[in-house]
């Protein structure tokens, strides 16, 4: 969609307020009394005129295609240069067709998933008028106390570096397509290390765990060639992300070589105030365009101060210049300046949303997303058996998750529709039991007596939506309410019973995990919630996913999460006490349930697990073998996986990484050999003066069905 528009030559010609004004972003409401616009911040008193407001180079927030286009149109008449608008919103898993929220998607370990999610909602945007969506958020999450949570892919960087580059991919494609919309990777960087798990918190880590853990997502993105960065909240180093040449220039574009647009998160540059490292707004304006932050989003500093500080020789106007050329020259990629409405069609986006082929889209990649934690013969349920839906999510269409904005509920399929679809509604009752929240117990009897009345019951549990995203953190992470007492109920008349899990963080459900015969985590499953749950709980879909976070077993545990380091005092066993050794009083060490774990309707058996040699030279590779039969009596599929181990470093290493993995559909008795190169680039990580390096030594090649039930064998890098 590129052009032949000279933007250096219209920067030339630009006032120094017209520059500035490129670095504006405001929220849509600023431009259209009807806009109702996304607002997912506080809305500051700006303080600006409205001729700044028409001077700003994007919009965020945009509702519809007509909007869009009216707001565009205005735009340009008052323009100058005819500097078409950016518009930009938070298209994070949907636009109307919504997705599994992509803790979810990351749950399925398939990228075509996250690809698909970005191509159908990037679709549906793009008719809708916006050009850059706020996505994809790869912040590496060890802590399920933390709202968004429910927005990241997990905890490990190998598993989040492949969907970022995934989801870019579906977001942007070539950018050859009028429907592929700019991807901006959020938030730069390890927003999801904030202590406690406490939203907006201080992050303050070594630069080597920086690196090591919480950094290869967003180069990942990069790397797959996405066009734009977003400032994170948090400190880094004791700096505030908007603030941080180190992160923005250093890491940003001089060594990761990153030349497209930075954008601060809602407010961003103005809380530089409160953290305590500027004291006005001379200072946060001076301090992020030095940083490099190009746009300013929904605080205006910017227009408030850059142009005395220019004027007074604090700020060089070439900072301003290299930052609203890379916002032109992001114009000119979209083909703006030829055509400032690029793919807006009212019509053919009202075609589009939810349509049958979006919704099979989103059914198929929700029933891959979800992940079977416990079955004692409950499931596959028989379409004979008459349903008793027990709870507060089972008729509930608030199943969309925290970051669906333009997602409808009402067009949303619940459990108790989707059960219907499969089975017919005269074998399916509900009683809702319980509220989400509150200690009434007065429906107990009702449901006791729907349960009764039923061949098996679907106990549906979990939380609302507003309980995770954005300032949704929890300090305690069991089921809200009086859920579990429901369950107890329920549980306690001996029916078959399956939990179904509607939730945007792993749960503390270990006291339920004891008593539940069958437990299934759906997460938030998207527009087609119900459709999709029927469809694994019948067979129709075998399940396959696994966790790409931990579940822990107690909150206290946390941050518990499988990459860890062994200590100088392992504990060595769970059943034989030792009490000077790294461990609980009261808890296990282990989470309840690990990285990588999920179940399904077959079994699969490991065999012949070996390694093309016992040593290796750097620029050789071992191969890794192993034979995986499905020994069960349904087709299914497999999702094997591959851990490195480095025995002895010159830092400590952890346990085990994730190194590589294949999913591997099998029918009964059929049996594959998967394999697995083991590059010298597979054992580097960055040792005390943060260089990536592999050191000669012995390490461990793992490989099993999860990151606790593993086959080992040593060999020798030498
Ligand atoms: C919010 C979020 C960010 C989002 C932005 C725009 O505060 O932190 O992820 O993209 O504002 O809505």
């Amino acid at each position: 969609m590129s052009s032949d528009i000279d933007t250096k030559t219209i920067l030339k010609d630009l006032t120094l307020e017209e520059k500035i004004g490129q670095l504006q972003q405001l929220a849509s409401p600023f431009y259209s009394a009807k806009a109702r616009g996304e607002i997912t911040g506080p809305l500051s008193e700006l303080g600006i005129t409205q001729e700044a407001i028409w001077q700003s180079g994007s919009v965020l927030g945009v509702n519809s295609a007509e909007e869009a286009s009216e707001i565009q149109r205005k735009y340009i008449e008052k323009s100058r240069h005819k500097i078409p608008l950016l518009f930009m919103a938070d298209i994070i898993h949907g636009y109307r067709t919504i997705f599994p929220i992509p803790l979810a998607i990351g749950s399925s370990w398939n990228p075509e998933n996250a690809k698909c999610c970005g191509e159908v909602s990037g679709k549906e945007a793009a008719l809708s008028g916006i050009h850059v969506t706020f996505a994809p958020m790869v912040d590496l999450v060890r802590d399920p106390r933390w709202g968004r949570v429910m927005e990241s892919t997990g905890e490990d960087p190998y598993l989040n570096s492949i969907f970022a580059e995934a989801f870019v991919e579906g977001f942007q494609g070539d950018m050859t397509d009028p429907y592929n919309i700019i991807a901006c990777v959020k938030h730069f960087a390890a927003y999801g290390a904030g202590e406690a798990g406490r939203e907006y918190n201080t992050v303050d880590m070594s630069d080597r765990h920086l690196r090591e853990y919480y950094l290869p997502a967003y180069k990942a993105a990069i790397e797959a060639g996405v066009k734009m960065v977003m400032t994170s909240f948090n400190t880094v180093h004791g700096v505030p992300a908007s603030g941080s040449s180190y992160l923005m220039r250093d890491i940003l574009r001089e060594e990761w070589g990153f030349d497209g647009v930075v954008i601060s998160d809602w407010g961003a540059i103005g809380e530089m105030i409160p953290h305590g490292v500027a004291a006005n707004s001379e200072e946060v304006a001076q301090k992020a365009i030095e940083a490099g932050v190009d746009i300013e989003m929904m605080t205006s500093h910017y227009v408030l101060s850059l142009k005395q500080l220019v004027e007074e020789g604090k700020v060089s106007e070439s900072l301003i210049d290299e930052a609203v050329l890379r916002v032109l020259n992001l114009k000119k990629e979209l083909g703006l300046f030829e055509n400032p409405y690029r793919a807006i069609d009212q019509s053919k986006a009202e075609r589009a949303y939810v349509c049958n082929e979006h919704r099979k889209a989103v059914r198929e990649v929700a029933s891959e997303s979800m992940v079977l934690l416990k079955n004692e013969q409950v499931l596959p349920l028989n379409k004979e058996q008459k349903i008793a839906i027990i709870g507060p999510l089972g008729d509930r269409n608030d199943i969309l998750g925290p970051w669906s904005w333009k997602g409808r509920k009402e067009e949303t399929v619940t459990l108790k529709e989707g059960i219907a679809h499969k089975v017919g509604e005269t074998r399916v009752t509900f009683a809702k039991g319980c509220g989400i929240i509150g200690d009434d117990q007065l429906g107990f009897e009702e449901a006791k007596q729907v349960a009764l009345a039923a061949d098996v019951v679907i106990l549906a549990l979990g939380e609302a939506s507003n309980m995770s995203g954005e300032g949704g953190s929890r300090a305690f992470i069991t089921l809200p309410g009086i859920q579990e007492d429901l369950a107890k109920e329920i549980l306690a008349l001996g029916k078959p019973t399956v939990v179904v899990l509607f939730n945007g963080r792993p749960l503390e459900i270990t006291r339920l995990s004891q008593i539940a015969p069958a437990i299934l985590e759906a997460w938030f499953p998207g527009t087609e919630g119900g459709n999709a749950i029927a469809d694994v709980l019948y067979g129709d879909v075998n399940p396959v996913g696994r966790l790409p976070i931990s579940f822990p077993y107690t909150v206290g545990q946390i941050p518990v999460y499988y990459n860890c380091y062994n200590t100088g005092r392992p504990k060595l066993s769970e059943t034989e006490y030792m009490r000077y050794v790294s461990h609980f009083l009261d808890s296990p060490n282990k989470p309840l349930y690990p990285f990588g774990y999920g179940l399904g309707y077959t079994t699969f058996e490991y065999t012949d697990f070996q390694l093309s040699a016992t040593s290796m030279k750097r620029i050789e590779t071992l191969v890794a073998t192993v034979k995986v039969k499905n020994t069960g009596s349904v087709a299914g599929t497999e999702t094997v996986q591959f851990y490195i181990r480095d025995l002895v470093g010159s830092t400590v290493r952890p346990l085990k990484e994730l190194k590589g993995y294949k999913q591997v559909t099998l029918i009964p008795e059929e049996e594959v050999e998967v394999t697995l190169e083991i590059t010298e680039e597979m054992l580097k990580f960055h040792n005390m003066k943060c260089e990536f390096v592999a050191e000669a030594g012995r390490f461990e090649a793992m490989v099993g069905t999860n990151s606790e039930s593993l086959e080992v064998i040593e060999f020798e890098l030498v």
